[in-house]
């Protein structure tokens, strides 16, 4: 069944108040529960239907009689009082073996939940949508260490626990954790002079990957308060690391849920990405809690408007703590990589979708990351100013509410007095508009005049005109900047800008810090490019003129064999020599387009992608890039030691990136052995995992592989490492049997998310292995989803993704996915989220 954003209606009841009582049993836990209701004022519907899924119930009461309620497999009504009234029930729940990871689950005996977005119906009957708010009273009886839930603790004995949580929340936001976990402890005091007791509870073993995560706790409060003045609103707050989980992390209400991946930290064990990363979902699920919890969702179409928020909110966070160009240019990569093949392609939907069957398959890169940018292009039109204004109010008039897109835009149009109707199409709209770019020069005017357009996607043939905000800059032919950046706002399908009074033409630097999530058609010339490379004094944009030249020869190269161009290797060059410039922007430059993107360039112009090609074309270029590097390379060496203690810091980790993009540079000219020797020296796993990536592309590294498993097999993160650099570093044509091989090893425990993707994401990752002609690497993939969706139906639709660009590819490639989707389609009791998946990607 399709759930669809026009039938929205309010539920006929409130909820004041929800007791629960836990006794914990790995089979068998009693939820007891007591719920005050009374009819909802604003409706006069009076079903009255509570969720619940997989759930035996023992008893149901109202009003201190027992009732018996039809029960279905989504729930129960049953008549009620058209008066205030008390329902209480008892249910038994089976958390031992609740694989799917969604409601009360076990890992490694330990008690945890995840409840968004649908999952508080597997632990009790209850109106399960995010506009019942009600205030929380846990109690928790087990005899377990430690007994955690939402709120402030509010009493305590042997084998129980109680918790009362003050702030009205939906039932996604509840949390129950329960097992043998050690505390790291920590204080804040807030703006207003709160004292919060700060923990981050470990399994024994992790007490010391915990000092990073709990830093990045307190700078993450700090600055809410001091941006957007938020403050924290509880006695404590709590952040737990879980080993198994499907997402990242959760925001629950003062007890956050992390997966071990994203919280757990030690030089020795993480890279420099893991540390960022990490710093980034503390901060965002710390965020959540103004973003999400004191003012959350109406219903789950409005998703983005917590999400898209929220991860606008991280980015700004990340951009403080570290380089806003180097997160700015990480961003636009991360987008295209994975934003604009889904907004491209079979699963495109729009920033807020208007109809699903499961929700969970819409936690997406266009919720999340093209929701962030529609945010980022609303504060650069109406200014930063008129941005915090907007959402002062935001948080002043919707304080405690559930709410929509529609109460967000509207907190802008009150503050700035702007019509603010066509630009809401960002949230309805699906597609990546292009924007192209001609230009004209007469008479000292520059005339820009852009263009946009929009191409049909599944259920929206005919598209309208966005507002685009495009930045734009002017250089003069000395590379001195003769226009400073303007937002243009581009609100037809085709408009002219003149920019007059110029001595010379300009070169124009268009989109500059990538002021909309578009794509630009724009094509200078490459002497043009290569003067942007030198000059732009934008630095996304000087990058992107890098990004531009490599796209450019490497589509030469594969399409007509061409040599390495000239242009951008020198250009490149030249940058790389550049001392003052950033070390992680430096090595930004060092990308490559990934061969994915090449494939999407090389389908969009009409061709039908070569996966061998690509993968010739790009391991050309970078021998090319070696060779012409090859003196600088010990320079870029030198100038990347580090004589100080490690740090995960930005200088370091920047220093760290460009150190080990000309590693990898270096040991395509000498077989690997400075890496050899930079893998027995290393001590730091950014180094360490940097130095045997080069040694297993080189077709080197088996000694080294067997000694990097001895000595971190005990520790669960850093195997799933060792699992996944296998995979992606191996040649095309070994791909396949590399991932097969893996998944037969005693520790492929492929019940666990985070190795189920080490691998089976690194497969699908590996575009030349995945790829192979005859199939084997979609047959491979194909085989686990089957297995694992029985076990995780979650885990199992987001990785069909893999699927979604099958039309990119030569008529047999798509006969062999279209192959492999049918035969799972076909797979009998296969799970909600897969058949909507698997149907969306074949288009059905
Ligand atoms: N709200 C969480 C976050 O973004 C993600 C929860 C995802 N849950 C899901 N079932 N897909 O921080
Ligand atoms: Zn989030």
């Amino acid at each position: 069944t399709t759930i669809y954003l026009k039938d929205y209606t309010p539920f006929g009841y409130l909820v004041d108040s929800v007791h629960l009582t836990f006794d914990l049993a790995d089979h068998a836990t009693r939820v007891t529960s007591r719920i005050a209701f009374r009819p909802n004022p604003e409706t006069t519907d009076r079903t009255f239907f509570l969720h619940g899924e997989e759930l035996t119930l023992v008893r149901a009461v109202i009003d201190g009689i027992e009732v018996t309620p039809s029960i279905t497999d989504k729930g129960l009504t049953v008549d009620v009082p058209d008066a205030p009234f008390i329902w209480e029930s008892v249910v038994e729940i089976d958390p031992g073996n609740n694989t799917a990871l969604e409601g009360l689950y076990m890992s490694n005996g330990m008690y945890c939940t995840q409840c968004e977005a649908e999952g508080f119906r597997k632990i009790t009957y209850y109106p399960d949508r995010p506009d019942v708010m009600s205030t929380f009273t846990v109690r928790i009886n087990g005899n377990l260490p430690v007994l955690l839930s939402n709120g402030n603790p509010s009493g305590k004995g042997d084998g129980w626990a109680e918790w009362t949580d003050p702030w009205p929340k939906p039932a996604y936001l509840f949390a129950l954790v329960a097992g043998d976990l050690i505390a790291h402890p920590d204080r804040f005091t807030t703006m207003s002079g709160r004292e919060v007791e700060l923990n981050l509870w470990v399994r024994p073993g992790d007490e010391g990957k915990c000092a990073f995560g709990m830093e990045a706790l307190k700078k993450s409060m700090k600055w809410d308060e001091d941006v957007y003045g938020r403050e924290y609103d509880l006695d404590v707050f709590n952040i737990v690391a879980v080993d198994d989980f499907n997402m990242g992390a959760m925001e629950n209400k003062g007890l956050n849920i992390f997966n071990s991946s994203a919280v757990l930290a030690s030089p020795e064990t993480s890279t420099d990405v893991n540390f960022e990363r990490i710093e980034a979902i503390i901060a965002h699920e710390y965020f959540h809690n103004w973003t999400g919890n004191r003012i959350t969702c109406r219903d789950w179409f409005q998703l983005c408007l917590k999400e898209g928020l929220t991860v606008f909110r991280d980015a700004q966070f990340t951009s403080d703590m570290r380089s806003a160009p180097v997160k700015r240019i990480h961003d636009a990569i991360d987008l295209r990589a994975r934003q604009f093949p889904e907004d491209n392609g079979p699963l495109s939907h729009p920033v807020r979708p208007e109809s699903f069957q499961e929700i969970n398959n819409f936690y997406t890169a266009t919720v999340y990351e093209k929701g962030a940018e529609v945010i980022g292009m609303l504060k650069r039109l109406v200014g930063d100013e008129a941005y915090s204004k907007a959402l002062d109010l935001y948080f002043d008039r919707h304080d405690g509410q559930a709410c929509t897109i529609e109460d967000w835009i509207k907190v802008f149009e009150d503050t700035t007095d702007r019509d603010l109707s066509q630009f809401k199409r960002w949230y309805s709209q699906s597609g990546t508009p292009r924007v192209s770019v001609t230009e004209d020069w007469t008479d000292g005017t520059l005339t820009l005049t852009l263009s946009q357009r929009s191409e049909p996607t599944p259920g929206q043939s005919r598209k309208l005109p966005h507002v685009i905000p495009v930045a734009v800059g002017l250089l003069g032919p000395n590379g001195d900047e003769v226009h400073a950046t303007q937002v243009l706002e581009l609100t037809e399908a085709e408009q002219s800008f003149q920019f007059t009074g110029l001595a010379a033409k300009p070169v124009a630097s268009i989109l500059r810090d990538f002021s909309a999530p578009v794509i630009l058609e724009h094509d200078p010339s490459n002497t043009e490019r290569a003067f942007l490379l030198a000059h732009d004094t934008d630095p996304f944009n000087r990058w992107q003129a890098g990004r531009s030249l490599a796209q450019d020869t490497l589509l030469r190269m594969i399409r007509q064999d061409a040599t390495p161009d000239a242009d951008y290797l020198d250009g490149i060059l030249a940058v790389l020599r550049d001392g003052d410039l950033d070390p992680a922007y430096r090595a930004l430059m060092l990308g490559l387009p990934t061969h994915s993107e090449l494939a999407a360039e090389l389908f969009d112009a009409g061709d039908t992608p070569d996966p061998m090609a690509i993968w010739t074309a790009v391991e050309t270029l970078r021998q090319a890039t070696a060779q012409h590097l090859q003196d600088l390379l010990p320079r870029l060496h030198s100038e990347t030691l580090i004589d100080t203690p490690f740090s995960p810091n930005a200088e370091q980790a920047g220093k760290r990136s460009l150190g080990g993009a000309a590693l990898s540079l270096t040991s395509r000219l000498d077989g690997g052995s400075k890496a050899a020797e930079e893998y027995a020296a290393a001590d730091n796993m950014t180094l360490q995992l940097t130095a045997l990536s080069c040694l297993l592309r080189t077709g080197k590294g088996q000694d080294e592989l067997s000694a990097f498993y001895d000595q971190w097999q005990h520790d669960r993160l850093v195997m799933d490492k060792w699992f996944g650099l296998q995979v992606s570093m191996a040649a095309p044509a070994a791909t396949v049997d590399t991932a097969r091989a893996l998944t037969e090893h005693t520790d492929f425990n492929w019940k666990n998310p985070n190795r189920f993707r080490a691998v089976m994401g690194a497969l699908a990752m590996n575009h030349a292995g995945f790829h192979r002609a005859d199939g084997a690497g979609y047959a491979l993939l194909a085989d686990w989803l089957i297995r694992l969706d029985p076990v995780n139906p979650q885990t199992t639709a987001r990785m069909c993704s893999a699927f979604q660009i099958w039309k990119r590819y030569d008529a047999d490639r798509q006969d062999l996915i279209r192959a492999q989707l049918n035969r799972i389609l076909e797979t009998p009791n296969l799970s909600r989220d897969t058949t909507e998946m698997v149907s969306r990607i074949l288009g059905a």
